[in-house]
């Protein structure tokens, strides 16, 4: 109740004065904001009778140089005061304490020339400024576009409606649109026209037009930006914001967005190549299975040869063998009655023909399956199949430095060093772009997708993604080190990927791509071919030949035999 009344006071008197203490800025400041520090910059020998409803904090800044992000609470004051011979170290000061926190409320302590500080505000980002004349209690802030435009503030209230930035008033917002594709890339659309696309490209153009912007391109006409001139640019805030993935580079040469995720960086391997088709026939079981199919076999003839032996008195093995064939492999014309013949034949019959029905079921089912789908040599699955079938890793020169550095702290393996082959990005993207299966590559998520998406109509990929995470790295837009409007972008960004609509540009950019003949759809040329061909029946063929061998020879030696034991029978009669 108490601090109601001193409030309505506050309003009362300042509405009736015009004239604002710094100590009444300050308490306004902290009731309506709810702030949890007040840090005072080169205050120490300003009067300005500072109040303890929250903890304050006095800072040099001839004294070391500190951040307030990540040490102290950002729900913080910036009171700054001004001497007009130390103004620039004070600036610095102020600059230095809310680095990446630019968006916090500021009370500057002025004596004249309010419009220096307004500039000076604007140039380093910060929005939400009030500037109090202490020699005679006027309170000033500032609206930034189209130029900076001061305006005297008589109620709290006008401040926070003024400095709640909505409308660029057509200021500028420089861009890269370097060719990074799906995240920016251009093309020359059926009138001749340029048109830009890219999904951060995109989401960047939508917050320029939503928020009255001007787009204004850097290395509009390049297509990659080399790295160094990059960053010398942005670093001398030339950029203002730039619409790809990069890496943090310890935010020296620019500051960030919202994170919104970690993006992950895969390998890229060529799909495996086909298996002959001679080998098809023997494909659906392995060794052990045919080994104990042999087996059974085997095991069954001699057994029905010994129950007739047993019985009968005589039996004939080869006859044997040709029943359990006939039983097993579900040969037709049987002139066995099996019912009467006892209860031996009975059981035997019926167990190898269970036993036939399912392993004949079993082998058509597989084999018509893998003729539906292919075979092929086994696949590349892991960072370690990478490096023993030694592929070559294409990578371009900054790759090849983060391989580097990440192979140094043990992050991945080392043997990566041994397969990468660095040379230009252009020749990288063109290999990669053309699915060029010479080699494995590396990228982002996202342009892994894009690209692969060129095989959606493919019945067999020509490449394929490890599931092993190479790398990952958090993505966000890289902004001007002191933009003004960060908070504006930074609410706009957030919007766009909790909506989903992140997801819808990225899906867009895939389509984009087709359409501008970035990337094409492929067509499927081997499937076309005939499944049941010469090369399908090679094996087929080859058994038959070596039966028919077999059994030749087979009939030679029968013939041979045949005619000794004659002679024999003659010379002995
Ligand atoms: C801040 O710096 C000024 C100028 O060097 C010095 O006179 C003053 O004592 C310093 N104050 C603190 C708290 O260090
Ligand atoms: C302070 O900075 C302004 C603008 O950056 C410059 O024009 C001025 O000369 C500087 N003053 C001093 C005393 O360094
Ligand atoms: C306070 O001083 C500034 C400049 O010194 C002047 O422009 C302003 O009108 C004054 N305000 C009041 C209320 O006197
Ligand atoms: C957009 O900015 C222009 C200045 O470039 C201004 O004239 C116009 O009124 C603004 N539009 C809106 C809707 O604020
Ligand atoms: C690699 O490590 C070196 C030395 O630690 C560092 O200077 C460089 O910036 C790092 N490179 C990348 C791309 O992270
Ligand atoms: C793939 O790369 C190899 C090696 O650089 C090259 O000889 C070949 O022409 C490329 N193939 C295509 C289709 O570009």
């Amino acid at each position: 109740m108490f601090c109601w009344l001193i409030f309505l006071n506050i309003i009362l008197l300042s509405d009736r004065s015009e004239s604002w203490s710094a100590r009444e800025v300050i308490h306004q400041f902290n009731h309506d904001q709810q702030l949890q520090l007040n840090i005072y910059l080169d205050c120490n020998d300003v009067e300005l009778q500072i109040g303890q409803e929250v903890s304050n904090l006095f800072v040099n800044s001839t004294a070391d140089k500190m951040k307030i992000l990540g040490r102290f609470s950002s729900h913080s004051l910036i009171i700054a005061c001004f001497k007009d011979s130390t103004r620039n170290r004070t600036l610095n000061g102020v600059k230095e304490l809310l680095w990446g926190l630019q968006y916090l409320p500021i009370l500057f302590v002025v004596d004249s020339n309010m419009d220096f500080y307004f500039q000076q505000a604007l140039r380093h980002g910060f929005i939400h400024v009030l500037a109090l004349n202490f020699m005679n209690g006027s309170l000033y802030t500032y609206k930034p576009y189209p130029k900076v435009e001061v305006h005297q503030i008589k109620d709290m209230q006008k401040f926070y409606k003024l400095t709640k930035l909505r409308n660029l008033q057509g200021q500028a917002v420089r861009t890269t649109v370097e060719t990074m594709t799906p995240r920016c890339f251009r093309y020359r659309n059926r009138h001749g026209q340029l048109v830009y696309a890219g999904y951060m490209y995109r989401m960047v153009k939508e917050f320029i037009s939503t928020y009255n912007g001007t787009e204004e391109h850097v290395f509009g006409n390049v297509d990659t930006v080399p790295y160094k001139e990059g960053l010398a640019a942005l670093k001398n805030g030339e950029i203002d914001m730039m619409p790809r993935i990069i890496h943090a580079l310890e935010w020296y040469y620019f500051y960030r967005s919202h994170i919104l995720y970690n993006i992950k960086t895969y390998i890229m391997v060529p799909w495996a190549e086909p298996l002959p088709k001679s080998l098809y026939f023997i494909q659906p079981f392995r060794g052990t299975v045919w080994i104990t199919i042999m087996v059974s076999f085997v095991y069954a003839s001699i057994v029905i040869w010994w129950i007739r032996y047993r019985q009968q008195g005589n039996s004939s093995l080869t006859q044997s063998f040709m029943d359990v064939l006939q039983l097993l492999f579900q040969l037709p014309l049987s002139k066995i009655w099996h019912f009467n013949m006892g209860t031996h034949q009975v059981v035997s019959f019926i167990v190898l023909f269970v036993f036939g029905f399912m392993l004949t079921n079993l082998y058509t089912a597989q084999l018509s399956s893998y003729l539906t789908t292919g075979l092929f040599k086994s696949q590349i699955n892991t960072f370690d199949d990478l490096f023993r079938e030694k592929r070559t890793l294409l990578v371009e020169s900054f790759d090849a430095e983060v391989l580097h550095n990440m192979t140094k702290e043990k992050i991945i393996q080392k043997e990566f060093e041994s397969i990468i082959l660095i040379t230009s990005i252009e020749e990288v993207f063109k290999h990669r772009k053309s699915l060029n299966t010479s080699y494995a590559y590396e990228a982002y998520e996202d342009r892994i997708a894009f690209e692969l998406s060129q095989q959606r109509y493919l019945r067999v990929p020509i490449f394929k993604i490890l599931k092993e995470v190479y790398d990952q790295r958090p993505v966000f837009v890289a902004l001007r080190h002191g933009l003004p409007y960060v908070e504006l972008f930074n609410n706009y960004l957030r919007r766009i990927f909790e909506s989903g609509i992140w997801i819808k540009l990225q899906e867009d950019s895939f389509l984009e791509g087709i359409a501008s003949g970035e990337i094409s759809f492929r067509k499927s040329k081997s499937r076309e071919i005939k499944i049941f061909d010469k090369d399908f029946y090679f094996f087929a063929y080859i058994l038959l030949g070596m039966g028919w061998c077999v059994s030749t020879i087979a009939l030679f030696l029968e013939l041979w035999s045949f005619k000794y034991s004659v002679t024999n029978v003659l010379h002995e009669g």
